[in-house]
């Protein structure tokens, strides 16, 4: 089957095309992004008004594109999917109403994708992965570890209790004048400076739970920054690499204790880490957790990074996933700003 997936919840307009085979598996044909970065630079953050009227500028095109990229008409399609939440509303609108009218218009079926499970699902579609396995999404609005036992069966095991990290590498980059978006300028820098010169609080790291904390780090490093200002750039070069190696240290750590519940209550079950989200780009979070895996004995599983941050073809897959399941959802469907992965309403139709 070949599934058309729109992806319009935060600042990036993306549709791709994605075939799922018999067996499971899948092929992006296509998978178009369009960034929002230079519509919302002027004010150092996503404007939600502004990326909803930019989704409705550039929608058709992107999907037009990712139809001629992958040689498929729209007509040849066997299912439409797109973000329904949770995400900006505005633009979570757009996608999804936009997913509606060419479902009805070419008689298909509409699988409205929860944005998360998108994310959740990925490394079943770039790698071979059976059910369960331990996911940490670490994104821009979202930090947890959630215990993925099939489509649509999520249990939440912790979540950030302020920022989510990428939003924390974000505020970063903002109090040092970097730019936009943060998580990247901030390795940037971090790779050219002294990680031990600032020793930044580990939050909740003695606590024995699995929820994340990062807005006392992020004060942390305001107040560090503020009492040697004026900045030199090997200053913002040492702030960034011990702000990173901070959340390292804590990302990992809580890793290893996610891993040690998944051992206990999954007994006989080769653990597997899967890791998603836009900061799944950063390679001292991601080299931190490869020494975790190989110290515990499990395996580590993160997919290439165009498909780690937003994308079409995540959303795609998940519709086919629903979809081989059976799951279509009615054009009555609605948008969600909020919309968690263990909500009742996650398991639908298939009597979860
Ligand atoms: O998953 P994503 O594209 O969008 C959301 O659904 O949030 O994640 C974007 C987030 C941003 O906060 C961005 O700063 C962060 O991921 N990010 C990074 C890196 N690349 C992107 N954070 C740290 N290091 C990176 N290399
Ligand atoms: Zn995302």
């Amino acid at each position: 089957m070949r599934l058309l997936g729109i992806e319009t919840s935060c600042d990036e307009t993306a549709a791709a095309i994605v075939e799922r085979d018999a067996a499971g598996r899948g092929t992006i044909l296509s998978n178009i992004v369009r960034s929002q970065f230079s519509e919302h630079a002027p004010y150092g953050g996503v404007v939600p008004e502004l990326a909803a009227r930019a989704h409705v500028s550039h929608l058709d095109h992107i999907i037009a594109r990712a139809s001629a990229a992958a040689g498929v008409p729209l007509g040849d399609l066997d299912g439409i999917a797109a973000t329904a939440g949770p995400g900006l509303i505005g633009g979570v609108l757009v996608g999804l109403t936009t997913a509606k009218a060419l479902a009805a218009a070419l008689h298909k079926p509409l699988i409205a994708v929860n944005h998360l499970e998108a994310h959740a699902l990925t490394a079943r579609l770039t790698h071979e992965l059976q059910f369960p396995y331990l996911l940490l999404l670490v994104s821009g609005g979202h930090s947890q570890f959630v215990l993925v036992r099939g489509v649509g069966d999520y249990h939440r095991w912790g979540s950030t209790i302020d920022d989510a990290l990428g939003e924390a590498f974000d505020k970063v980059a903002k109090l040092l004048d970097l730019g936009a978006p943060g998580g990247p300028e901030v390795e940037r820098q971090a790779a050219l400076g002294d990680s031990r010169r600032f020793a930044f609080p580990r939050p909740l790291l003695k606590e024995d739970r699995l929820d994340f904390s990062f807005s006392g780090l992020k004060t942390a490093v305001r107040l560090a920054a503020q009492q040697i200002a004026p900045l030199t750039p090997g200053d913002v070069a040492d702030i960034c690499a011990s702000f990173q190696l901070a959340v390292t240290d804590i990302v990992t750590s809580r890793s290893r204790s996610a891993l040690e519940r998944f051992r206990a209550e999954l007994p006989g079950i080769p653990p597997v880490l899967v890791v998603a989200g836009g900061v799944a780009a950063n390679q001292a979070i991601s080299n931190g957790l490869s020494t975790l895996a190989a110290d515990s004995g499990a395996r580590l599983v993160v997919p290439p990074i165009p498909l780690c941050t937003d994308n079409g073809a995540m959303v795609a897959w998940a519709g086919a996933e629903r979809l081989a399941l059976g799951d279509t959802d009615g054009f009555d469907i609605a948008a969600k700003a909020r919309w968690p992965l263990d909500s009742a309403d996650m398991g639908r139709h298939h009597g979860r």
